[in-house]
């Protein structure tokens, strides 16, 4: 299996505030590739959140980069904070009123990547004049503010083209943020999103954070891949189902079966909790609802072949 492509970065904004540090631990134990910090400042959007100075002493939870995500209607004036605090990238809006270019001079001479955001409503062509400037271009897909909102896809149309608004396009990052889910996950991907931000989705009660972080990244690649071998972005499949689950071996067969049927597969390391009978490193194959009929009609039998280690369970991928 070839690396994944799309990282995974846990927005702690609806994590438990009152035990942060052990949260922020979880997520990146968890397989988050870095965590992104959502700072709210009561006055830029109507939310009040954290500071540079809890960052700064969240920075030992781990190695991986933070990412700050200034949601603050006077970015300029706390900067040097936010590079104090030890955040590797500091994204801020470009919807500010103030005055842009020194802010992200400012942080880039800290050696720190720089990125603006990007609301729903906001043209692309606002980021013109910084071009030259911008490490990351951070698409906005929901309104700043609030976790748990849904997806704009319209506003996900801006993934592509941000690509085009970084200084340097092969190493610079389009990130996206707000209502990523399993739904929403293909589409970042066939639009070549480099990271997504993951927030609500990880902190319901009960979800296995690991498995939805493996399961958002393999949704993104498989996005990316076909977007890559047709050309061009390609329509999402929609939602995904678990068809199966089996040994490593057995899954990458029932996968490779499925894909020359015609029926596009995604295998990736079981949900633990779902599936209590299997030993650790059990394989789940996905495939599209839409394909659930026509491959159960020609793969059923196979599965039985599986016994104990075989079993579908539609809706899962829900
Ligand atoms: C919203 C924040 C997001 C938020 C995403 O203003 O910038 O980072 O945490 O949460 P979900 O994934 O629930 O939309
Ligand atoms: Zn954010």
């Amino acid at each position: 299996m070839t690396a994944p492509r799309m990282q995974v970065t846990a927005s702690i904004l609806d994590a438990d505030m009152g035990t942060l540090a052990r949260e922020c631990r979880r997520a990146l134990r968890a397989g988050s590739d870095r965590l992104h910090l959502d700072v709210m400042d009561g006055h830029f959007v109507p939310n009040i959140t954290f500071g540079p100075t809890v960052i700064k002493r969240l920075r030992p939870v781990g190695t991986q980069p933070f990412d700050a995500h200034l949601m603050i209607s006077e970015p300029g004036r706390y900067m040097d904070q936010f590079i104090d605090a030890g955040c590797d990238t500091i994204t801020f809006h470009v919807e500010v009123d103030e005055p842009i270019e020194p802010t992200l001079l400012k942080i880039r001479r800290a050696g720190r990547k720089a990125g603006l955001a990007i609301k729903p409503k906001t043209p692309m062509s606002a980021l013109e004049p910084y071009r030259e400037l911008l490490d990351i271009v951070m698409v906005m897909t929901v309104e700043p503010g609030f976790g748990g909102q849904k997806f704009i896809y319209d506003a996900g149309a801006k993934i592509g083209p941000a690509r085009g608004y970084l200084a340097d396009p092969a190493t610079g990052e389009v990130h996206v943020d707000g209502g990523v889910n399993r739904g929403s996950a293909e589409f970042c991907g066939t639009l070549a999103a480099d990271v997504v931000i993951a927030g609500s989705i990880l902190w319901k009660p009960g979800v296995d954070v690991a498995h939805e972080i493996r399961l958002i990244k393999a949704l993104g690649d498989r996005g990316h891949a076909d977007a890559v071998r047709a050309g061009g972005p390609t329509p999402p499949h929609g939602e995904w189902l678990r068809f199966a689950v089996l040994p490593v071996a057995g899954a990458r067969g029932l996968a490779a079966r499925l894909e020359a049927a015609g029926i596009p597969a995604i295998v990736l390391e079981a949900e633990h909790a779902a599936v209590p009978a299997q030993p650790r490193g059990a394989m789940e194959v996905l495939i599209p609802a839409d394909d659930e009929k026509v491959a159960s009609a020609r793969f059923g039998d196979e599965l039985a072949t599986y016994g104990s280690a075989a079993f579908a369970a539609p809706g899962a991928g829900r």
